[in-house]
Parts: structure tokens; C-alpha cells; sequence
């Protein structure tokens, strides 16, 4: 954060801690923050390896005088999730270059050429101290500033330089004691934000951008005098290849310049208690924060890249900070289980019309007709999103008569798949910034394949960068094992298919009954979630301290088996498979004994007489599942343990049967002690390779 306004050290600490704590989603090995020191140009740091309650402590424990206070000052913050060395204080955030703190650095994404650079500054006598990429862009800015005679370069000039070195994706804060309360803040690839809080209102609410021209160079400006509002450069004086030159400084409506904070982080959770001004950084864009102004430059143009705006509108979020808070439950997971009542209601808001049976996706209607040319549709996810895929593959495959593939984004870019003009690819996505996910949509932006996103996080890199989409507006989801965000995807997805089938009247009477469902389903959910307790037991009583567990299903219930086997294994870290039951003679009955633990999903559609067959050959070999089955369901034999959930149309049933799996993994994980909504080695939003 950057702020012209006067605070206390203590009161700058603890909105660098609350906004790490709402940001440690991302990352929770450990956590850091740098401050300025007593001295101009000097800095604090604390630095603690695990959650960001214990770097708390180690500055209430610490002896800097906390209420010393700064009018105009720079401090950084961040909460790390490993990817080059291990967790420990030396590899925590921020990095700096050198022990005086010339240039420090906080870092999201991995830079991929960072051991040749290492290397390279190794050899020019530069010393690390860390494991990190992050320490080598910190050093690289040191060696780039020695470098010069004249160190005349301004910081972003120089932050441009550093990034032109760099491969790989990131989001970066620079702060340095040659540039006092400035700041540098720059992406690719991972995303970024800045939001502005001031008490008066702004005159302008977009910031406009400097263009790099074609050559690449482009002249940092000199800074705007009183007044605020920079001059355009004239005549031979003016850096020769800017296309635009205006930048904006802020000022209120009454012309006067204002005190004004600026925040920097990762998403708008971290910022949302302060401001809901926001203004989302795109790949390549240089933010420069400096006595209440900021300035956005651009690095570059690439060949192929998206086309850019030449300014970034400052946007007013609807997010309220209780939406991101856990209310009365114990954890985000359980509260945003609890949620879905609501969450599948606002996926629908707006867009079924249960009167006239009719779906309308905004964002994707002046698409429909490519969409219904295309010769197949390509899905494309990882993790859960990817589960919400194959759980409506049918449906799409059913309703639109175009084939369908369902694709793990690594596997999908490992493999380099054929990708065609007339290929349709829709990439699922809660948080729109999984770095796989974002590869495998430029991989198919390039080959000219029409792209459409799914996701919940608006602004996200995915949502920007697609052709159109739909959003899922679920609210925000903070807990890492996902689960208002599935049954919100498996909405939107199968709405999606409802509306490209609109002109098929063959489908008019399959498509009424799911609506209708549809219209059922949000008390449907709440039936479910009211058999909690008996979840509760089956955690504490036949299924506690069990090794492994397997859950089979078919058609449907195939994806319900996955996403519920994913869940178990993420929070609870029991070992746990989603069987098709299709398979079931080709290997998985091998394990099944007296002592397995067995789910199996046999809720009443088409396939029920094959799962009832599978039910059979399990128990036959003395399995004692624990079957998922329609709550009037008479043929369950006597003596079976059930779980029962209401009956539904074939392709939303297992939007009620995952429910249950949900709380299951939940009570398995709160009876271990387990750390619910930050399970060991886990990120929510995976934003590298
Ligand atoms: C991580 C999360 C999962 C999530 C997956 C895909 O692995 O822990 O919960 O399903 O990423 O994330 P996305 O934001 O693309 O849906």
C-alpha cells in the first residue's frame, strides 16, 4: 500500500496483516512484510514461515516504535506458497538485493530463466541469500541501477529494463531506497489490482495508459507539477514513439489535489475493507505509484497479444467484506456449503425465465450461432472445474448434438491438441487466474478457435481474455476445497446447453422438465443439507479412522464419484478413488474385501439396474457400502447404511448426491484437526504451471 495521508506504523502493520490474511488462500507457507524504517531510505522487515497469525505475533513481540507516523509512505506484504525452495524466513517475501535494502521485491507466478540469471549475477560478484526466483529480480534491478553512470533512470524505467530480462509469469511490487515512496507494480500473467481510496470524489475514474510504440522503447515521463494533469510531450523534445502520452494524476471534483491511499494486491478481498474503487492491471501494464499518483505505462506490444485498452477504468466493486467473512460457521468450506441454496440461485438469477421455460446467458447470445456451427466442443479445466465438465458432458452432448471432449488444461497443452477454427472451447474456471487453464485458452486463442469462459471471479485474467462467457456468480469462495463454485459451474454449463438447444423442438419437453428442476432445486438443497448429523456420524462412526475410501457411480454419478473422492482427499487427506462402476470387473474389484470402505451412487435414473448390478457383485465379495440413494428408494435391501437425497431430473441429480460428500469430507477433516480451509501443500488459485 501506498498512502499521502498520514498513519502510525502500527496502523500501516496491521492493514498489511489483515489484507495478507485474506490473501493467504493463495499461499500459506509463510508470510512477510517490509516497511519504511526510522530513517529515510531504511527498512523493516518481519518475516515468519506459516500463517500469517504468527507474523502478528512476531511484530507485536518486536520492539520498533509502532507509533512513530509517516505522512507520505510505501510498505509491501505478501504470503507465499512455495515453488522455488522450501518454506523457511530466508525464502519468505519480500527479497531484497543486498543487505542495505536498495531494491526489495514481492513476487506472485515463477520466473523461468531466474537460475541463468542467478548464474549471470553470481559470476558479477552479486551475493543470495535465498532459494528464490524473486531474490534474482531484485538483484537483477541492483546490478541494472549500478549499472548505469549517471543513475538518472526513473524507478519505472528501470522496473521496464528488469522486466524485459524476464520469462515466466508474475505480479511484482518493487519498492527501493532510491526511489522513497514510490512504487513499481507490474504483471504478466498473474493478476493485479489497485484500488484507490480517497474521501472526495474523483474527476476522473480511468487512468489512461502510455502506449509503448512498435520499437518497444518508450521514455518514462517526467513527473506532473501542481495541477496534476500531465502535458502531453511536443515537438522534438517528446519521447518519439509515444502513440499517447496522457497520463492522470487524481484530483476531486473541485480541481484540488486530495489525500489518497493506493492498495496493490493479488484480488479485491485483500483491499475490499478499504476501498471498492478498483482498477484491474493487464498483462504487461507498469503501474507507478508516487505522491498520490499513479501512472500506468505499457512494457510492450507482443504479436498476437490480446489488444489492450488505452486506458483502465477505475471500477466500483458490488463484493460487500461480510460476503467474505465466515459469518456464524466455523470454516469457509462449511459456510460456503451451507450457501448453495443461495449461490444457485444467484447463478440463475436474471437468466431463467420459469414462466415461459426459457434461458437467457447475456454474455453469450450474440455467439450462439458460431457456437451451434462449431464441429465439437472442447471443455477445458483442472481440479474441480474440470469435474463440472465431465458431470455435463451428456447433457451438452444430448442437447446440441455436438460432440463434446472433456480435457485436463496440462494434459490438453502437454499434448499439443489439434485445435481448429471451427472448434468451440469453453475453459471452466472458479478463480479464472489457474495458470494451466489460462495456457491452454491461449494456446487456442492462436489456432482461431472461438473461446468462452466460465467463471466466478469477475475481472479475472479468463474472463478478460476469452471471447464471451458466462459468469457463475456464486460470490466469492475462499475456502480452497471448492464447492458452491462446482454446483454453480454445473448450472451455468448446463444452462449453456439449454439455450443452444432453444431451437430444437424435438427438445422442448426435455428441456421444460429440467427448468422445472431447475425451479426445485434450491429447496432441494436445503433437504439435503439438513441431514448433516447423520454425515457428522458416518465421519466420527463406521468411516473414522479408515485409510482409504472408494465411491462408485456411473453416467451421471461419475463425476459426482470424482469431485466427492477429490474433496475427501484435499481437506481429510484420506486416500480416496471415484470409481465409473462400468469398470468396476477391470481391476477396482480387486480391492474390495469385508475391511474397504465403499460409497456407491445409486440414485434412480436410466443406469439404476446397472449400479444395482455393481451394488451386487461388491456385496457378493462382503463390501458394506454406504449408499446415496433417492429418499423413497424401496429396493435398498434392509440393513444397507443410506444416505438419502431427494429425487430430481437425471442430469441435476448429482447436484443434490455431491452435497453430502461435501459434508462428509468436511466432518472427516474437523475430526482429524485438520486445517479445513487450508489443507497442507494446497493453493485455491494456482497460478503457476
Ligand atoms: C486448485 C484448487 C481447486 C480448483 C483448481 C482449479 O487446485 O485447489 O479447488 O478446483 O485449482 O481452479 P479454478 O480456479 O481454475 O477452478
Amino acid at each position: 500500500c501506498s498512502f499521502l495521508q498520514e498513519k502510525d506504523r502500527k496502523t500501516i502493520c496491521e492493514i498489511l496483516c489483515n489484507g495478507l490474511a485474506r490473501q493467504e488462500y493463495r499461499g500459506y507457507d509463510s508470510a512477510g512484510i517490509g516497511i519504511d524504517g526510522d530513517n529515510r531510505g531504511e527498512m523493516f522487515f518481519f518475516k515468519e514461515v506459516g500463517k500469517v497469525a504468527g507474523l502478528r505475533k512476531k511484530i507485536a513481540e518486536s520492539n520498533v516504535n509502532t507509533s512513530k507516523s509517516f505522512l507520505s509512505q510505501v510498505s509491501i506484504a505478501h504470503t507465499r506458497w512455495a515453488t522455488h525452495g522450501p518454506p523457511s524466513v530466508v525464502n519468505c517475501h519480500p527479497l531484497k538485493s543486498d543487505p542495505k535494502a536498495e531494491f526489495t521485491v514481492v513476487h506472485n507466478g515463477i520466473v523461468t530463466n531466474s537460475s541463468a540469471l542467478r548464474l549471470v549475477l553470481q559470476k558479477r560478484g552479486y551475493k543470495f541469500e535465498s532459494d528464490t526466483d524473486t531474490e534474482a529480480v531484485a538483484i537483477l534491478t541492483k546490478y541494472i541501477y549500478d549499472s548505469q553512470p549517471d543513475k538518472r533512470m526513473s524507478f519505472t524505467e528501470l522496473v521496464k529494463t528488469v522486466l524485459k530480462e524476464l520469462e515466466g509469469s508474475f505480479a511484482f511490487v518493487f519498492k527501493s531506497s532510491h526511489y522513497p515512496n514510490e512504487i513499481v507494480t507490474a504483471r504478466r500473467g498473474s493478476p493485479l489490482l489497485i484500488g484507490v481510496k480517497t474521501e472526495k470524489k474523483l474527476k476522473v475514474d480511468f487512468v489512461d495508459v502510455e502506449m509503448a510504440g512498435p520499437d518497444e522503447t518508450m521514455d518514462a515521463l517526467a513527473s506532473p507539477k501542481a495541477g496534476g494533469l500531465l502535458a502531453p510531450p511536443t515537438g522534438p523534445g517528446g519521447p518519439p514513439n509515444l502513440m499517447r502520452s496522457q497520463s492522470r494524476a487524481f484530483m476531486s471534483e473541485d480541481g484540488m489535489p486530495q489525500p489518497i491511499e493506493f492498495f496493490v494486491a493479488s484480488d479485491a478481498s485483500a483491499i475490499i475493507e478499504h476501498t471498492k474503487r478498483v482498477l484491474y492491471l493487464e498483462d504487461d501494464d507498469i503501474a507507478h505509484i508516487s505522491e498520490g499518483e499513479l501512472h500506468i505505462h505499457r512494457l510492450r506490444h507482443k504479436d498476437g497479444a490480446p489488444p489492450t485498452a488505452s486506458h483502465r477504468t477505475i471500477e466500483t466493486l458490488e463484493i460487500e467484506l461480510a460476503e467474505i467473512m465466515k459469518g456464524k460457521f466455523d470454516h469457509f468450506m462449511q459456510k460456503e456449503i451451507y450457501e448453495q441454496p443461495e449461490s444457485v440461485v444467484n447463478t440463475m438469477r436474471g437468466r431463467v425465465n420459469f414462466d415461459r421455460n426459457q434461458i437467457t446467458l447475456g454474455g453469450l447470445r450474440a455467439y450462439l450461432p458460431i457456437i451451434r456451427r462449431g464441429r465439437r466442443i472442447v471443455f477445458c479445466a483442472c481440479g474441480t472445474s474440470y469435474h463440472s465438465c465431465i458431470a455435463t458432458r451428456a447433457i451438452f452432448e444430448e442437447l446440441t448434438e455436438i460432440p463434446v471432449s472433456v480435457e485436463l488444461a496440462s494434459d490438453f497443452l502437454d499434448r499439443k491438441t489439434p485445435i481448429f477454427r471451427d472448434d468451440v472451447c469453453v475453459f471452466v474456471s472458479q478463480s479464472g487466474e489457474t495458470a494451466d487453464t489460462i495456457l491452454a485458452l491461449r494456446y487456442c486463442l492462436e489456432r482461431g478457435a472461438l473461446c468462452v469462459g466460465v467463471v466466478n471471479v469477475v475481472g479475472s485474467t479468463i474472463s478478460r481474455e476469452t471471447h464471451c462467457g458466462v459468469h457463475i456468480n456464486a460470490g466469492p469462495e475462499i475456502g480452497v476445497a471448492s464447492t458452491k463454485a462446482y454446483t454453480s459451474q454445473y448450472i451455468a454449463l448446463l444452462m449453456m446447453a439449454l439455450q443452444l438447444s432453444e431451437d430444437r423442438i424435438s427438445f422442448a419437453e426435455r428441456r421444460t422438465m429440467i427448468i422445472e428442476g431447475l425451479h426445485a432445486l434450491p429447496s432441494q438443497i436445503r433437504n439435503v443439507l439438513e441431514g448433516d448429523k447423520s454425515l457428522q456420524e458416518f465421519a466420527t462412526g463406521v468411516l473414522a479412522n479408515q485409510r482409504s475410501l472408494l465411491l462408485m457411480g456411473r453416467g451421471y454419478q461419475y463425476a459426482t464419484c470424482l469431485e466427492g473422492a477429490l474433496k475427501i482427499k484435499e481437506i481429510s487427506y484420506m486416500h480416496s478413488e471415484g470409481i465409473l462402476a462400468g469398470e468396476l470387473k477391470h481391476g477396482p474389484l480387486a480391492l474390495i474385501d469385508e475391511n474397504m470402505p465403499v460409497i456407491i451412487v445409486m440414485t434412480q435414473d436410466s443406469l439404476y439396474p446397472k449400479v444395482q448390478s455393481a451394488f451386487a457383485q461388491i456385496t457378493a465379495r462382503k463390501a458394506q457400502p454406504i449408499v446415496i440413494c433417492n429418499e423413497n428408494d424401496a429396493d435398498i435391501p434392509k440393513g444397507v447404511k443410506t444416505i438419502r437425497v431427494p429425487k430430481t431430473v437425471d442430469c441435476l441429480q448429482g447436484i443434490l448426491n455431491i452435497i453430502p460428500l461435501q459434508l462428509l469430507s468436511y466432518h472427516l477433516a474437523v475430526k482429524n484437526g485438520f486445517d479445513v480451509d487450508f489443507p497442507r501443500n494446497l493453493a485455491k488459485s494456482v497460478t503457476t504451471e
